[in-house]
């Protein structure tokens, strides 16, 4: 999606502030007449020294119902009127995937975060903003892309996916951006579902796990520190257990089934103090679970004690799509529980229902005071109230080499060495002539797949990064030795052949869902192989993809190794560190490798017999 950031046309309307609503009554105009002095302490909420939970209460006190409901809505950057954001006192604004800034720098990011900021310090009630971060802070230029969850989910050393969050944290910070709609905790259980590389795995324990290392990363020690990042378990409930993979499409489990496939990520994620849970799109059996009282206040809030506050989908509450139209939407799903709604463009509608559902009962005032009280506490806790603004002693910490080389142990540590004849890895270095071939060898868009830039990603030089290729030739004692043939011409002589095949092209929500016959090697993948076994040069097979993919067995005979490389993002040098066995895998299948497209449906059991079995995986 293409999106343009019209920030300076819409500056000028900064001033103008028109107001959406007429001034009823209960309007208490003390906090948002006075003067930005947040330095100064005036009320006790501004005092820092006092408990959240007196600084809470003592706001909101000083709030009227526009102000309160206002809080309650996250409006997307583009293309929010500065005007409405004031006027409406919202309480947040997203970055949507690709919804950047017109130049996409950093400082670009932290002025736009900056400008939205002192809109809203106007009102004296700090913006929470919030961006899709998920493997790295992905949409900002030359930050560091992580792979993605399905390669981390491979990860033996917890202390790694901590450590790549606690970086995401850090280039987030950079840019003024406190909130990240991560990580996702969905158990995929359907590899036709196109978000399954957001899946740590098809196995709730290894999902718990990686979740839970990823809060600690991003919330650190205390979320009040400079660097903490405010963390988002997704998609509350379900997501990756829909019937035949669909996205955003109906889970269909006893409720026995759904608590233990896709409850543990939740309760893992709570008990790290996870601030924000965000609900999914999909049903739970053929109910939205946006509208789904008892799994996000029973079981979430009550039950599981969750205490931070439930966000809602990108447009989630309408999807709803009640009968009642977008008002009995906002009722079913407000008293569902959820406390901010992620609206995102639409908010005008949403603040003015909302107000009148309040008004005639069908939203009682308790429910809304506990939403806003959730949300305030989270900003109380994050600092937002001391420090709303990027700190710009970061502003050098997108990128760095240090940050890469994190990125770059995560790659070492998630690529899964499946077969290795005759130990043919690791390679020699000092080979005369080692052939790269496949299309993907040299893409870094591919290798760094969906959410990256883009929304939906693209291929090509997106980004600062090392591809594979570049990568290999780094590698090696002579780059003149490498030589590259996308299709696999030009092998004869090699002492090996890295063939480099996969999802080529780049895909998010929706648009990679696939048919299971369609989760194979492509005809021209299978033609590159091919190509380089009539010469007899020994092939090593890198498969770059977002899921498993179904190999013929004729073909895999004709490989003598075979890696899973996942989505590894921009450290490609990564890929080469295993190939030359400078890193020796650690890496263990994060879901079973299907043998044949009957399976690709199925999850790991003992009847099944998969080409390799979740938790496989061989070193040197
Ligand atoms: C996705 C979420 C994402 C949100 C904001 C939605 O479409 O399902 O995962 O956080 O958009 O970009
Ligand atoms: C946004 C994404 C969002 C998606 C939902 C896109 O236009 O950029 O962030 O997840 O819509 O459908």
């Amino acid at each position: 999606m293409a999106v343009f950031f019209k920030r300076d046309i819409l500056i000028l309307s900064i001033i103008i502030s028109v107001s959406l609503f007429s001034c009823g009554k209960d309007d208490k105009t003390e906090i948002i007449e006075k003067p930005d002095t947040t330095a100064v302490v005036t009320y006790p909420y501004q005092d820092s020294t006092l408990a959240v939970v007196d600084r809470v209460s003592d706001l909101m006190s000083r709030m009227t119902l526009k102000q309160k409901i206002g809080q309650m809505i996250q409006a997307d950057s583009y293309p929010l009127l500065e005007s409405e954001l004031s006027s409406g006192y919202l309480g947040s604004v997203l970055s949507g995937g690709g919804s950047n800034p017109e130049s996409n720098i950093a400082s670009s990011w932290a002025s736009m975060v900056n400008d939205f900021q002192k809109i809203a310090m106007k009102n004296r009630i700090p913006l929470v903003y919030g961006i899709d971060a998920i493997h790295g802070h992905n949409n900002v230029s030359n930050a560091v892309i992580f792979p993605h969850n399905i390669g981390l989910g491979c990860i033996q050393d917890m202390q790694t996916i901590e450590d790549a969050a606690r970086v995401t944290a850090i280039e987030m910070s950079a840019t003024g951006i406190p909130w990240t709609f991560a990580p996702c905790v969905a158990v995929a259980r359907n590899i036709r579902w196109g978000r399954t590389y957001e899946s740590y795995s098809e196995n709730p324990d290894v999902v718990a796990k990686c979740g839970a290392a990823a809060v600690r990363g991003l919330q650190g020690s205390s979320l009040n520190n400079t660097t903490s990042v405010i963390a988002c378990a997704k998609h509350f409930i379900g997501d990756g257990g829909t019937t035949e993979g669909d996205d955003q499409g109906n889970t269909e489990l006893t409720e026995e089934e759904l608590r233990a496939i896709h409850l543990p990520g939740y309760i893992a994620a709570i008990e790290e103090g996870v601030a924000t849970i965000m609900v999914s799109y999909s049903s739970f059996n053929n109910e939205k679970m946006h509208a789904n009282q008892y799994l996000i206040t029973d079981v979430l809030k009550n039950e599981l004690r969750f205490s931070g506050f439930v966000i809602s989908d990108w447009d989630g509450v309408k999807d709803i799509n009640s009968a009642g139209g977008l008002k009995q939407s906002i009722t079913l799903a407000i008293n569902a529980g959820i406390d901010m709604m992620m609206v995102p463009f639409d908010y005008i509608n949403h603040l003015q229902y909302l107000e009148e559902l309040v008004n005639d009962g069908s939203i009682k005032m308790d429910r809304i005071n506990d939403a806003v009280s959730r949300i305030l506490k989270v900003k109380f806790q994050k600092g937002l109230f001391e420090r709303p603004y990027a700190n710009a002693a970061l502003s050098n910490e997108i990128g760095t080499n240090a940050h890469r080389d994190v990125a770059r142990k995560c790659v070492q540590q998630s690529i899964v060495l499946l077969k290795n004849e005759n130990k043919i890895l690791p390679l020699s270095k000092s080979a005369s002539k080692i052939l790269v071939a496949g299309s993907i060898a040299d893409d870094l868009g591919a290798q760094c797949g969906g959410w990256t830039i883009d929304w939906q990603g693209t291929n090509g030089d997106i980004t600062t990064g090392t591809t594979i290729l570049e990568g290999i030739k780094n590698g090696v004692n002579n780059a003149s030795n490498v030589i590259y043939s996308s299709s696999g011409a030009n092998a004869s002589g090699s002492a090996v052949a890295i063939v480099v095949v996969g999802e080529k092209t780049p895909y998010a929500e929706g648009k990679g869902d696939k048919m299971a016959n369609e989760l194979v090697l492509s005809d021209d993948d299978i033609t590159t192989i091919n190509n380089v076994s009539a010469t007899g040069v020994p092939i090593v097979l890198l498969i770059v993809s977002g899921r498993p993919l179904v190999i013929d067995e004729a073909i895999l005979a004709k490989c003598s190794a075979l890696c899973a490389v996942w989505l590894p993002g921009s450290e490609g040098a990564g890929v080469a560190d295993v190939l030359f066995g400078d890193y020796n895998p650690t890496a263990k299948l994060c879901r079973m490798w299907p043998r044949n497209v009957s399976q690709v449906e199925k999850n790991s059991n003992t009847e099944l017999d998969p080409l390799y079995p979740l938790g496989f995986g061989l070193n040197y």
